[in-house]
């Protein structure tokens, strides 16, 4: 898929990606007020056929995002998986692929909150593979904090609140490693710059509670339910301690783009033995099965484009 060939969504029709072009003045690019998802969908070559990984859940977050600034997406969230069926499906897309939908301030604008401005919406779509690292990665604990839920509401995903976590990641990588974790205004571990974090602490998945400021992870939801379900493991949300990062048998990192990502040194200091570690490695291997659509139990997560668009096209 080329960019002169990629067809996007915006404010009602279906249009060419370069015509999601926005004017400098554009309040969101200023002010940051802008609400988005990121969702991934999963090829399977054996059946045919592209996933879109829990859409119904990330248009759900976005129109809760959007309440923050008394915004409505102009669909409903059902409306909203079947527009990005449909968006995918129109790019032809038979590759794992990234969706990005945003409701931002649009039309020129100075002045901090503008209600006379309009509430503009897009969608685009775009090939995505690997996200960060293949294998573990290194991560160190950045020296910015997760924005204190008084601040900026965690469950949200508010254009400019990303600026935090664009610093810490900036941060991260300009000292050579891949990823940072951020840890909540009170010091205890929140997560990654765009993943909740999981560690294995004797034979247990502990994973900092929604109380620390994180977001609620869809990601994070479905490794907690496959955990339990898929290799009986006992999951325990709570606050957990730096230190606890140190001690802990295996650490990981989840999020739709990072999928499930094995953390294997943090600060210079190895997890565990320094490898994957079995209970990441199963996990992953779960999650990935499930995502591509492999596992009939978990199907009402995945949202089939070509069949669900066929059948759009025989009514
Ligand atoms: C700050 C933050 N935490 C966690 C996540 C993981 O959330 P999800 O699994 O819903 O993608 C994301 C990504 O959206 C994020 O931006």
């Amino acid at each position: 898929m080329s960019e002169s060939t990629r067809i996007a969504f915006r404010d009602g029709s279906f249009v060419p990606y370069a015509d999601l072009a926005v004017g400098f003045g554009t309040h969101a690019l200023h002010y940051g007020t802008s609400v988005f998802e990121g969702l991934r969908a999963y090829w399977d070559a054996d059946a045919d056929e592209l996933f879109l990984f829990r859409p119904r859940e990330h248009f759900e977050r976005l129109r809760g995002s959007a309440r923050f600034f008394g915004m409505t997406p102009p669909y409903s969230a059902e409306e909203l998986c079947r527009l990005t069926t449909e968006l995918l499906a129109r790019n032809e897309l038979r590759e794992d692929a990234y969706v990005r939908p945003v409701l931002y301030k649009g039309g020129d604008g100075i002045g901090l909150w503008r209600s006379d401005l309009p509430d503009c919406f897009a969608i685009f779509a775009v090939p995505m593979g690997k996200y960060i690292g293949d294998g573990g990665i290194r991560c160190c604990v950045s020296s910015w904090r997760r924005p204190h839920g008084n601040s900026a509401p965690a469950r949200a995903k508010i254009g400019g609140m990303y600026a935090a976590m664009a610093l810490a990641r900036h941060e991260a990588l300009e000292k050579g490693f891949d990823e940072a974790i951020l840890l909540s205004a009170d010091g205890r571990v929140a997560e990654g710059s765009a993943e909740n974090i999981f560690l294995v602490i004797d034979g247990q998945l502990v994973t900092p509670s929604l109380g620390n400021d994180v977001l609620a992870g869809i990601t994070r939801a479905s490794v907690i339910d496959l955990a339990a379900a898929e290799l009986g493991l006992t999951v325990v949300e709570r606050d957990v301690n730096q230190s606890e990062l140190t001690f802990a048998d295996e650490v990981f990192l989840c999020g739709t783009a990072a999928e499930i990502t094995p953390v294997v040194e943090i600060d210079h200091r190895v997890v565990g033995d320094g490898s994957v570690g079995p209970i990441t490695g199963a996990l992953a291997r779960v999650y990935d099965a499930v995502a591509h659509g492999t596992r009939s139990e978990y199907l009402s997560w995945c949202r089939p484009v070509y069949a669900q668009t066929l059948e759009g096209a025989a009514r």
